[in-house]
Formats: structure tokens, C-alpha cells, sequence
């Protein structure tokens, strides 16, 4: 696989489109934006608005998914999550045109940073989901897992969910401590006050010092990827395999800010080509050849040329 020198024109992306047998579609926020929902990082994206509204007095927007912020505020998190729930959307051509490699058999895996699970609503079967989605949530402290459709209605009363297995064992080790209190403090009164004690002047109200669980008192996480958390494993093991089959790497509508997913480009071979198909240029990387523009309009001109018609929305939506 021998990479031809300045492939860099829409013919080209063409061509390679049309001899490729095992492509791998690495995708991002930018697919989803004309389906509603905003990126991250344009001016009109997620961390400008939380930056502008200031509603939650965050150092950084990031802070928002950051797994350390999250295990100390919550309720943080829980009173946005609704905002970013994936809800009525309806599929873009990006996500449809991924679904046309597929039914065309050229699609080796399609790695998604997105957790609005567009890509699996237009029917891609192939499709890791790198940063996670609201399928599931565990609990930050057993790690119990479990359908995201239990935290469902927490996120949209904006409440934290904990964890039916870990409150009731904290609750019940709450309970244990203040019985324990209340007798000792019940025996010291019965002794008299002869003798004083460290514990002379223990309250019920003393009862607020309990000491906090180490670790978290079983609050529930989407399994979103939060900043400061590893991607699943599946991740490094579809990449170690698919590095060796892979023919052609599209990518669509993402900044390759945010590693692990932006190294996907440094661990395919060299050799393989790269199209990169984004309204913004990027810098820091030099992918073979860069379509700008928006996403869904490329992907339909490069349909058009390839004589190939993008599968419409699922369920007749227009
Ligand atoms: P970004 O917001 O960083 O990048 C989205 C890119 O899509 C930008 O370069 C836009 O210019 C481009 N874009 C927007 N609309 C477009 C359109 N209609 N057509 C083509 N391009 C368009 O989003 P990601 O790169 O996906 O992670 O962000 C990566 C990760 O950062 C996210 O998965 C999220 C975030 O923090 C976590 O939350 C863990």
C-alpha cells in the first residue's frame, strides 16, 4: 500500500473511496451539529455556552466532564446532563453516509467520540463508541452496571442517582455509628459526670461529623468517558487489530484535540491514507487530504460523483 504523493483533491478522495475495501470513518461532534446538537469547541459550541451562561462557576467548561470535579459536585453534573441527553435526533447524511459504507461492505469499524448514539439510530452495527454513551451508568464505588434507563429519570429532575446497593449499606453504617454514639453517650450519663471524658459534650448534633465513606457515597455515572477516566479496553484492542486491515481512514467533524482517539492517526500505518473531512482546518496534524467544509455537504457531493445514494432517515424522518 503504496501512498501516492500529494493526494489532495476531491478526485482523489474519490478514487480512494471508490477502491477501498476496509475503511475505518473516525468520527466526532461535527457530524451531529447539523442534527442540533452543538460541538464542543466551535465559538458556538458546548464549553462557549456553559463559558457565557457562567451558570455553573467552573474554573474551566471541561470541568463539566472531568471525573474528579464530578466525584466532588455531582450535582454539578446532574443539574446539565439533560441538556446533553440524547433525545428526538434525527441522524444526519454523515451518520447515514457511515451506514452506506457499511451496507456497501467497506466499512471495517466506524470509531465514534459522540455519545448521542446517532451512528447506531441510522443502523451502523459497526460502530465503537469511543467516549461511551447513557446506555449504561455504574456506580462510581461498587461499579455495578447497569442500563442507563434507571438514571433516566434522575437526569431529567436533575437529582444524583446512588447506587441502590452502596446507599442502603451506607445508610445502615450511618445508623450503626449513631446507636453506638447514643448508647455510649446514654452510659457516660448514667455514670454521672465524676469523671470527665472526651466525650462529655457529644450531642446529637455531633452526629454531623460522621466520617465520610472513602471513595463515594454510591453515586451512579453515565458511562460517558469523563476527562481523567481510561477509554474501555475495547478500545486499544478494535484499534491493535483493525491497524492491520485498515485501507483507507476518514475522518469527519472533530478537532483531534482530545487523545486517546486524535493518536488513532499516529497508530494506523503510514502508508494508509487519510481524508479529513471538517469545516475547520487542523494544525496540528497533516492528514493526506483535507475536504473543508460542512460534513453532510461533502459526503453528498462525494456520493454524487461515486453514483452511491445515502440511505434516508430511519422511520421516514425527514
Ligand atoms: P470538537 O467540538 O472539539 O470538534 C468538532 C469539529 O467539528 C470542529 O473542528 C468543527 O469545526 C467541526 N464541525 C462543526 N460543525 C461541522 C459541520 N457541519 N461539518 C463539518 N465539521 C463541523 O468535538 P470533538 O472533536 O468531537 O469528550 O471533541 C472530542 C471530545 O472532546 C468529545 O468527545 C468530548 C469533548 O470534550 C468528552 O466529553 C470526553
Amino acid at each position: 500500500r503504496e501512498k501516492l504523493p500529494q493526494e489532495n483533491t476531491v478526485d482523489d478522495a474519490v478514487r480512494l473511496l471508490s477502491t477501498a475495501k476496509r475503511i475505518i470513518v473516525l468520527s466526532g461532534a461535527g457530524i451531529s451539529t447539523s442534527c442540533g446538537i452543538p460541538d464542543f469547541r466551535s465559538s458556538t459550541g458546548l464549553y462557549a455556552q456553559l463559558q457565557a451562561e457562567g451558570k455553573y462557576e467552573l474554573d474551566d467548561p471541561q470541568q463539566m466532564f472531568d471525573i474528579s470535579y464530578f466525584r466532588e459536585h455531582p450535582e454539578v453534573f446532574y443539574s446539565f446532563a439533560k441538556q446533553i441527553y440524547p433525545s428526538n435526533f434525527v441522524p444526519s447524511p454523515c451518520h447515514r453516509w457511515i451506514k452506506l459504507l457499511e451496507d456497501r461492505g467497506v466499512l471495517l469499524r466506524n470509531y465514534t467520540q459522540n455519545i448521542d448514539t446517532l451512528e447506531s439510530l441510522a443502523g451502523v452495527t459497526n460502530v465503537l463508541q469511543c467516549h461511551g454513551s447513557f446506555s449504561t451508568a455504574s456506580c462510581l464505588r461498587c461499579k455495578d452496571r447497569m442500563p442507563g434507563s434507571v438514571i433516566e429519570p434522575y437526569i431529567m429532575s436533575q437529582r444524583i442517582p446512588y447506587c441502590p446497593k452502596c446507599r442502603p449499606q451506607r445508610d445502615a453504617e450511618i445508623a450503626a455509628i449513631k446507636a453506638y454514639r447514643a448508647q455510649r453517650r446514654a452510659k457516660s450519663k448514667s455514670k454521672g459526670k465524676a469523671k470527665a471524658t472526651w466525650d462529655d459534650d457529644e450531642t446529637e448534633d455531633d452526629d454531623d461529623d460522621i466520617p465520610e465513606w472513602s471513595g463515594e457515597p454510591g453515586i451512579i455515572k453515565p458511562d460517558i468517558t469523563f476527562f481523567g477516566q481510561a477509554l474501555d479496553s475495547e478500545f486499544d484492542e478494535c484499534l491493535f487489530r483493525d491497524r492491520e486491515q485498515v485501507d483507507l481512514l476518514v475522518i469527519m467533524g472533530t478537532s483531534l484535540k482530545v487523545a486517546p482517539v486524535s493518536e488513532v492517526l499516529s497508530h494506523i500505518p503510514h502508508s494508509v491514507p487519510q481524508i479529513f473531512i471538517n469545516l475547520t482546518p487542523v494544525t496540528h496534524v497533516k492528514p493526506d487530504i483535507c475536504l473543508l467544509g460542512d460534513a453532510d455537504s461533502i459526503v453528498t457531493a462525494l456520493s454524487d460523483r461515486l453514483g452511491w445514494s445515502i440511505p434516508p432517515p430511519p422511520h421516514g424522518d425527514a
